[in-house]
C-alpha cells in the first residue's frame, strides 16, 4: 500500500491530525491505523477533560502555566507550556465544530477541578469525557472520503534505511503492518508517517489504560534509533479503584476529588496534608506517595469519601463510577469508595520539537507517544488531551507545508517486503501470556512508585530472561500481533529501568528511596 501519510493509532491526537491535515489539503490521501477499533483507545477512558482557561474573570493563562510548572517540578520547557496553554481555547473550538460536547453552566461551560489547579478549569462531558470526544471524532472522520482507516492493525516495525538498499538516506518510509485478524503483515509506504500510538501501561500489572496500551510506537522508535526521553517518569493516577471492575483496573478520576471528596485510611484520618497542605488536591506525584506510603502499613486500605459531594450531585456529575460502584455493592457515602495508586501515564517518550517532528525524518510524534517537554517531570491533570490536540494541530500545519514544497517521491516497490517464517505453534499464545505476567510482576514490584538502586538492578536482571524469551518467539515463530506486543512491552520496560538508572535525583513522578536525603 502507497500513501501520502501513515497515521498510527487513533486517540484524539491521530485522529485530530488525520481530520486536520485532510482540511488543510483534501487531495492527500491519508492511512489512519487502528490497533483495536477506533472507538479503543487511551482517550476513551479518559473522565476527567481537557484543562482550557475559560473564566478569565477567575483564571488566566499565566495560572494556568504557573500550575504546570509546578506539578512538572522544574523539568517543563517554558516555551512549550506558554503556547500549550495559550493555543488551548482555539483548539477546544475546533473540536466543538467537529461535533464535541461538554456540559454547560450558565453562558459557558462546567468547568471541574483537579489536583495541582488553582481555578475551575477542566471542560468535560459529565466523567466520560474521552468517550465523548472519541464517538465525535469517529463520526467526523468517516465522513472524509480521503482517509482509510485500517483497524486490527498493530504496529510491527518502522521502514528506515537499514532495510534498504546501501547509500539511501536516512528517513521514514512508513511502517510493516500486521492485521491481528489474520496475521498477515501489510507494508505500508508513506511520504510522512505519524507515530499516535499513546502510551505503554500494560508494562505494569495495575494500570487505567486498556490492555492495547503497549507502547507500540515509543518502542518501534526507539529501535529505529530515534530519540526516547524521560520515561522515568511514569505517572501513577493515585485513585483506581481497588476491586477489578469488569475483569479492569477502573479510574476514579481526579474530578471527583476536586468535587469535594476526602482521602482517609482506615483510621479515618486525612493522612495526605501530613505530606502536602493542599491535602487531596496536591498534584498526582505527591498523592499517588501518600497513598502508598499508607498501603505499606500491613492490612491498611485507603478511602475516598463521597460524603461531602453529596449523593444528588455525585450521581449527576460522576454517573459512570456511580455505576461502577453500585455494581460493585460499594457506598462511596458511607464506607468510601476503596482506592489504590495505578500506573496512568507516560510523561516522557518520543522525543519532539515544537512541530512534532522526531530525531527521524518523515518521522512525527504526538499524544502520549511523544515527550513536549509540557509535562516536565509529573503531567497536571487534564493537560494531556489539551497537549495532543496542540500538537496534532501543529503536526498537521507542518506536514500540509511539507506537502506544498514536495511531492511523493517514493515507490512501493521500492520497500522489500517483510520476510515471514515459519507457522505457528499453539501454545505460543500461551507462553506469550506468561511471559507479559511475569513482566508486569517484575515492573509493578520492582520499578513501580517508590524505586531503589536494588530493585532496578533486580528489574533489569529480571527482564533480561522475558527479554531473551520472547526474542526466541519473535525470531523463530510466525509473527502473530501479541508477540509484536510483547515485544515492545519489553522494549519499553528496558528504556524505563534504564532511564530510571541514569536519573540521579528525585522529581515528580520518580522516586529513588536511595536519594531521598540527597
Ligand atoms: C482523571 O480523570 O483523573 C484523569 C484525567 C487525566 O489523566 O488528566
Amino acid at each position: 500500500m502507497l500513501t501520502d501519510v501513515l497515521v498510527i493509532g487513533s486517540g484524539i491526537a491521530g485522529m485530530s491530525y488525520a481530520i486536520k491535515l485532510s482540511e488543510l489539503n483534501p487531495k492527500l490521501r491519508i492511512v489512519v491505523l487502528s490497533k483495536r477499533n477506533l472507538l479503543e483507545s487511551n482517550t476513551k477512558y479518559a473522565q476527567g477533560g481537557i484543562a482550557v482557561v475559560q473564566n478569565f474573570q477567575k483564571d488566566s493563562f499565566d495560572k494556568h502555566i504557573a500550575d504546570t510548572l509546578k506539578a512538572g517540578d522544574g523539568l517543563c520547557n517554558k516555551e512549550v507550556v506558554s503556547f500549550v496553554v495559550k493555543e488551548g481555547p482555539d483548539r477546544l473550538e475546533e473540536l466543538l465544530n467537529w461535533g464535541t460536547e461538554f456540559d454547560q453552566e450558565g453562558e459557558g461551560f462546567h468547568l471541574g477541578k483537579e489536583g495541582g489547579h488553582t481555578a475551575k478549569r477542566i471542560v468535560h462531558y459529565k466523567d466520560k469525557s474521552g468517550h465523548q470526544i472519541q464517538e465525535a471524532l469517529i463520526k467526523k472522520i468517516k465522513s472524509i472520503p480521503q482517509i482509510t482507516i485500517l483497524e486490527n492493525h498493530t504496529l510491527v516495525n518502522l521502514i528506515t534505511d537499514h532495510q534498504l538498499e546501501q547509500g539511501s538516506k536516512r528517513r521514514c518510509y512508513g511502517a510493516y503492518v500486521i492485521s491481528s485478524k489474520d496475521q498477515r503483515i501489510v507494508k505500508i509506504v508513506a511520504g510522512l508517517t505519524v507515530l499516535s500510538t499513546g502510551g505503554a501501561g500494560a508494562v505494569y500489572n495495575k494500570t487505567t489504560n486498556p490492555d492495547s496500551a503497549t507502547g507500540d510506537g515509543i518502542a518501534a522508535a526507539y529501535r529505529a534509533k530515534v530519540t526516547i526521553a524521560n520515561l522515568q517518569y511514569v505517572q501513577f493516577h493515585p485513585t483506581a479503584l481497588a476491586p477489578d471492575y469488569n475483569g479492569k483496573t477502573f479510574l476514579i478520576s481526579e474530578a471527583v476529588r476536586g468535587a469535594g471528596a476526602h482521602l482517609k485510611n482506615s483510621k479515618g484520618e486525612r493522612f495526605v496534608f501530613k505530606h502536602d497542605p493542599r491535602g487531596e488536591m496536591a498534584s498526582r506525584d505527591i498523592v499517588a506517595r501518600a497513598i502508598e506510603i499508607e498501603l505499606k502499613e500491613p492490612g491498611e486500605k485507603v478511602y475516598l469519601d463521597c460524603s461531602p459531594i453529596g449523593k444528588e450531585v455525585f450521581e449527576l456529575e460522576f454517573p459512570t463510577i456511580y455505576q461502577a460502584c453500585k455494581n460493585l455493592e460499594i457506598d462511596p457515602f458511607t464506607e468510601g469508595i476503596p482506592v489504590l495508586p495505578a500506573a496512568h501515564y507516560f510523561c516522557g517518550g518520543i522525543d519532539v520539537d515544537q512541530n512534532s517532528q522526531t530525531s527521524l525524518s518523515h518521522l512525527y510524534a504526538i499524544g502520549e507517544c511523544s515527550h513536549t517537554g509540557l509535562h516536565g517531570a509529573n503531567r497536571l491533570a487534564s493537560n494531556s488531551l489539551l497537549e495532543a490536540l496542540v500538537f496534532a494541530h501543529r503536526a498537521a500545519v507542518h506536514s500540509n507545508d511539507y506537502f506544498e514544497n514536495n511531492s511523493l517521491d517514493l515507490v512501493e516497490e521500492q520497500i522489500p517486503n517483510w520476510k515471514d517464517t515459519d507457522i505457528i505453534k499453539d501454545q505460543e499464545s500461551k507462553v506469550i501470556g506468561r511471559l507479559k505476567s511475569s513482566l508486569q510482576e517484575l515492573m509493578s514490584q520492582q520499578v513501580g512508585i517508590f524505586k531503589s538502586n536494588q530493585s532496578l538492578q533486580q528489574a533489569e536482571k529480571e527482564l533480561e530472561k522475558v527479554y531473551l524469551a520472547t526474542k526466541d518467539i519473535y525470531e523463530n515463530k510466525k509473527l502473530t500481533h501479541q508477540i509484536c506486543e510483547l515485544r515492545n512491552l519489553v522494549n519499553v520496560a528496558y528504556l524505563i529501568i534504564k532511564q530510571s538508572q541514569n536519573c540521579k535525583e528525585n522529581r515528580g513522578g520518580f522516586y529513588n528511596i536511595d536519594y531521598e536525603n540527597l
